[in-house]
């Protein structure tokens, strides 16, 4: 076994990272880029068009489903196989229940919960077209504990935690893994925003930088480092897990530190 992922971990590969164009799918796209592969970007929004420089940018609303149609079509015609799918589209918004309405509650299961069903849906024949494949999909801390005023989003984590375990036991059989990556904070435009919804910003950060066991937040491209990883044979055996990335967040009693 090697004992690190070597450059062009991915040549011959076909992706699709959805959210592409956001702070980690950017950083996605441009490590497989780097590794090898073939990336498509797919996205409402081109972002800073960091992305959609380097890989193929593709307009796709995750939540259509001929909007995902056209996107696996596009694949098919360009290559007729698929090796790895990232679902990393998502929202998040700050509320409790009962601030949330119900358009508000539908719009974040349809972004976070059914686009990652959709796009995996219709992504399968073509990775059964490569012989298998790796489907890495967006979990979160806030999936296992909750933050407060995240209840929407904590609760669309959840259901993505437990799609995914399900789709690693339907798909196993034929060589397609499943996992979710579960960051905790992540230095993108969705944390600013959190941030920005907040009084004292330079407080608040620093507050959440020391709350961590490493005393920081992460960057895009720490996640990259594992959906790299989980996106190439190295991963081989890794299927229907939870990848918390969370610089240790997780891993303590809060209130030690009180
Ligand atoms: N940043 C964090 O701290 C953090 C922590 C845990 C989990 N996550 C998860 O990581 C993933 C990426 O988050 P990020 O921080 O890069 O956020 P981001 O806001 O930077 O990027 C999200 C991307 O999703 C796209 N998107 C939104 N709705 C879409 C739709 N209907 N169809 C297609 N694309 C759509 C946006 O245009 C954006 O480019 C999300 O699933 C998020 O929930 C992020």
């Amino acid at each position: 076994m090697s004992s690190a992922v070597s450059e062009n971990y991915l040549a011959g590969k076909v992706a699709i990272v959805t959210g592409g164009c956001g702070g980690i799918g950017t950083a996605i796209c441009q490590r497989f880029v780097k590794e090898g592969a073939t990336v498509y970007a797919a996205d409402i929004h081109t972002g800073d068009g960091n992305a959609a420089n380097i890989a193929t940018y593709v307009h796709h609303d995750v939540t259509s489903e001929d909007s995902t149609k056209a996107l696996i079509a596009q694949v098919t015609a360009d290559h007729d196989k698929l090796d790895i799918l990232v679902n990393a589209a998502g929202i998040e918004f700050e509320k409790t229940i009962e601030d949330t309405s119900l358009e508000e509650w539908n719009r974040m299961f349809a972004i976070n919960v059914t686009g990652t069903f959709l796009t995996s849906k219709y992504a399968l024949p073509l990775m059964r077209n490569a012989g298998g494949g790796s489907i890495i999909n967006f979990g979160s801390y806030d999936g296992f504990i909750a933050d407060p005023q995240l209840a929407a989003y904590c609760a669309s984590k959840g259901a993505v935690h437990a799609l995914t375990k399900a789709m690693a036991c339907d798909h196993g059989p034929e060589n397609i893994r499943v996992n979710a990556v579960c960051p905790g904070y992540v230095d993108t435009p969705m944390l600013q925003s959190f941030f920005g919804e907040a009084g004292n910003i330079e407080t608040l950060q620093k507050a959440v930088r020391d709350v961590h066991p490493l005393q920081t937040y992460g960057q895009p491209e720490d996640v990259a480092n594992l959906v790299n990883w989980l996106a190439g044979n190295e991963a081989r055996y890794a299927s229907g897990q939870l990848w918390v990335l969370d610089g240790g967040l997780s891993a303590q009693v809060q209130q030690m530190r009180l």
